[in-house]
């Protein structure tokens, strides 16, 4: 049984788990553990993934999370229900919220159709950059935007989006909702306000479950077969097979 496996179902064996936990607070509010590991994830890339591919990049990221920090990324198993949706919606237009170090960029890159475009907002400046050099390293900056900010800016990232990046009524076909659990129902809305996604775009939520999302798991119930039609995917939080979390993948049926 290699490193990964033991980890898998001991996660809290492992310290960088642990100094996760330690960092909680830090982590929640700056969105960076504290102990360097972003940084220390962008040179383990840089060093194990050859340029400009892709899978190596992809697989160089979850190895560092089994073998050497824990990450906060969708992870390999969450991951692999986000690529099936990706395929299943064949998307053109896409929108993250919460890029962190760029590993669910990747894998959405990876899914999509050649001519697709990512959008991800991130708030971090620090993670921003990182991630943009992962991307630029695994060949798909093209496709990829990240943009420094937060729909919650009160205006300012929303006019970028649609001054800069297409962004309008129906053009957008596909959503990853992964940054601060207690603003996805908030900014879920305000998509819907700026009648962003077509008719048939595909919304995916991570950690509905854990760390949780109430008011947005809610949201989806209550409006289940008239705004929304949703498949709730009953998985594990990332790189361990311990706790329990909840991917929701939600259809948009127009209104
Ligand atoms: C869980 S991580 C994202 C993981 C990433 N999607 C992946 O799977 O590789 C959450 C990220 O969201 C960012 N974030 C948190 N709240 C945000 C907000 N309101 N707007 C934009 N970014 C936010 C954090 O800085 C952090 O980098």
């Amino acid at each position: 049984m290699g490193l990964a496996s033991i980890w898998k179902y001991l996660p809290f064996a492992r310290w960088s788990v642990l100094r996760m936990g330690l960092g909680a607070r830090t982590l929640f509010k700056d969105w960076q553990v504290g102990d360097g590991r972003e940084a220390a994830l962008e040179r383990y890339v840089l060093a194990n993934a050859r340029q400009g591919n892709l899978d190596e990049a992809i697989n160089a990221v979850d190895r560092f999370a089994y073998e050497k920090s824990f990450l906060i990324n969708v992870g390999d198993e969450k991951g692999a229900l986000l690529d099936a949706a990706i395929a299943r919606a064949k998307p053109k237009l896409l929108l993250e919220l919460g890029t962190y170090c760029g590993y669910s960029a990747l894998r959405t890159m990876r899914a999509a159709p050649k001519d697709a475009k990512l959008v991800s907002i991130e708030f971090n400046a620090d993670n921003a950059a990182i991630a943009q050099r992962i991307l630029e390293h695994a060949g798909v900056a093209d496709r990829v935007t990240i943009v420094n900010g937060t729909l919650g800016d009160g205006g300012k990232t929303v006019a970028t989006l649609e001054r800069e990046h297409g962004f309008g009524p129906g053009k957008l076909d596909f959503a990853f909702i992964d940054h601060a659990k207690e603003v996805y129902l908030p900014d879920l809305q305000l998509i819907l306000r700026e009648r962003w996604l077509r008719t048939g775009a595909v919304v995916v939520a991570d950690n509905v479950k854990l760390p949780g999302a109430p008011e947005y798991h809610a949201f989806m119930k209550a409006n289940e077969g008239t705004l929304f039609r949703t498949r709730e995917h009953s998985t594990h939080v990332e790189y361990q097979s311990l706790l329990r979390d909840i991917v929701l993948e939600s259809d948009y049926l127009g209104d």
